[in-house]
């Protein structure tokens, strides 16, 4: 009897392996097919849908930020405060639709406040992802810029004031014939301008076929070893591909809202609250963490399975409520096990399905042992 269990069991596990090896996108995701004339893998993700993310001090992949500078170190008329009350979740009323409980666009609002009477520092918001380890990546986020004069909008990834690639919309740029993204590389060359990029070849002011401020588009950046590419709503605008500029560092991905009344960059502070509203992140990312590095090695048996490496979808227009695809929200668990985000273990336990098909697998054959 126990060895016929024991067989039993044995068998299931061998009639279940081909499902454990294949299909979960367990070598990472690119861009572009792998089959293309040039293509990108990334191995970890970070994916927040804001549209259903009701409270982000919930999220375990996003720290908000808590900390004050003086003008000095802000380098402007303004001193400048984050603080949590800026950073406001608005998820959408149901399924499919983009408006937000709380009215207006739903996703994740970010605010610069109106200045105080007597204040010296503008209460502004952000939130860094808690994951450090990004190095080389495709990073997309839908947003909603502002035209209330005065604020700069900021979907970046950040090491330091060397290694930095910006997307940056500046609100006193936006108005009814006009809304450009601001593109920047920051490194060594910024540094020796003193710490400004303007006139320098990483900095660049693209014009968008749309006014930003009027609804979502995706703003896109794809991070490789000495090129950066950007996107609006899939369409290409620009590469930087100067390697002595492009990162090369490990770092995090970072949405902000702020201004310091520098008329040369944030303008302002408005004369109004002003907010952007973020509907979701994607960052399809390598690690430099070595255990990570470890972990992709183990799990990855094959990358030429069918679905080991599953391509990241382009967006052909702006990003809807039902356009945009989330590997972590996938019904068939597009994900493996530390694939994605910084202890986040409602995603982790969550994901694996085929766990749960592992159990009922051997329930079942333990009842048949049982029976037989
Ligand atoms: C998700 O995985 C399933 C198999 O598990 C596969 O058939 C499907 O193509 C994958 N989806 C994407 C978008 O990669
Ligand atoms: C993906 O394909 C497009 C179109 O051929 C190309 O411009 C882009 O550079 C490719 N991306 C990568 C990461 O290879
Ligand atoms: C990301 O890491 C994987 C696994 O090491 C590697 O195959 C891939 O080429 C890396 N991607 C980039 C853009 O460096
Ligand atoms: C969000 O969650 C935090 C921590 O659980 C809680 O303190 C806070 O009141 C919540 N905020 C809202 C608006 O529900
Ligand atoms: C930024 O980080 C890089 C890589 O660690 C380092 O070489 C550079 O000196 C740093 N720059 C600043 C301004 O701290
Ligand atoms: C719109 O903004 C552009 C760029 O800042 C400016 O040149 C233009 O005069 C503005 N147009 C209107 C109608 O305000
Ligand atoms: C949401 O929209 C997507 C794409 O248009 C569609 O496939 C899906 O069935 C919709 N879901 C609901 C609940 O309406
Ligand atoms: C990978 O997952 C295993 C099992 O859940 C866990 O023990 C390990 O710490 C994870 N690795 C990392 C780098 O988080």
């Amino acid at each position: 009897m126990i060895v016929r269990v024991a067989t039993l069991f044995g068998a299931a596990a061998f009639m279940l392996a081909p499902f454990l090896v294949a299909a979960d996108c367990e070598c990472g995701y690119s861009v572009n097919k792998t089959t293309d004339e040039t293509y990108a893998v990334f191995t970890d993700l970070l994916e927040s849908d804001f549209l259903t993310l009701s409270n982000i001090t919930e999220d375990t992949d996003w720290a908000i930020q808590s900390w004050s500078v003086d003008k000095e170190a802000s380098k402007g008329p303004y001193g400048r405060i984050t603080e949590p009350r800026n950073v406001v979740s608005n998820p959408a009323k149901s399924t499919n639709t983009s408006e937000g409980l709380n009215g207006d666009q739903a996703g994740l609002e970010l605010y610069v406040r109106k200045l105080g009477e007597n204040e010296e520092h503008v209460s502004v918001a952000e939130v860094d992802s808690r994951r450090t380890d990004m190095r080389y990546g495709s990073f997309r986020a839908g947003i909603k810029a502002t035209d209330i004069s005065g604020t700069c909008g900021a979907f970046f990834w950040y090491l330091n004031d060397t290694q930095e690639i910006d997307m940056e919309f500046l609100s006193a740029q936006i108005n009814e014939t006009s809304s450009p993204v601001n593109l920047v590389l920051h490194s060594a060359l910024t540094e020796s301008h003193g710490g400004d990029a303007k006139g320098t070849p990483t900095y660049k002011v693209i014009p968008l076929p749309f006014n930003s401020a009027e609804e979502v588009h995706e703003y896109r950046f794809d991070w490789q070893p000495g090129s950066v590419s950007f996107y609006a709503d899939g369409k290409w605008i620009d590469t930087m591909r100067d390697a002595r500029y492009v990162p090369q560092a490990a770092g995090k991905v970072i949405l902000s809202h702020w201004s310091n009344g520098n008329p040369l960059w944030s303008g302002g502070p408005p004369a109004v609250d002003a907010k952007i509203t973020i509907q979701y992140v994607q960052a399809y990312f390598n690690s430099s963490d070595p255990a990570r590095a470890r972990d992709h090695a183990t799990r990855c048996k094959d990358p030429n399975a069918a679905n080991a490496i599953c391509e990241i979808p382009a967006l052909t227009g702006p990003p809807t409520p039902g356009n945009v695809h989330f590997f972590s929200q996938a019904a068939s668990g597009n994900m493996t096990n530390n694939q994605t985000v910084y202890a986040n273990d409602k995603k982790e336990s969550s994901a694996p399905r085929k766990s749960a098909g592992i159990v009922t697998a051997v329930l079942i054959a333990a009842m048949v042992a049982w029976v037989v």
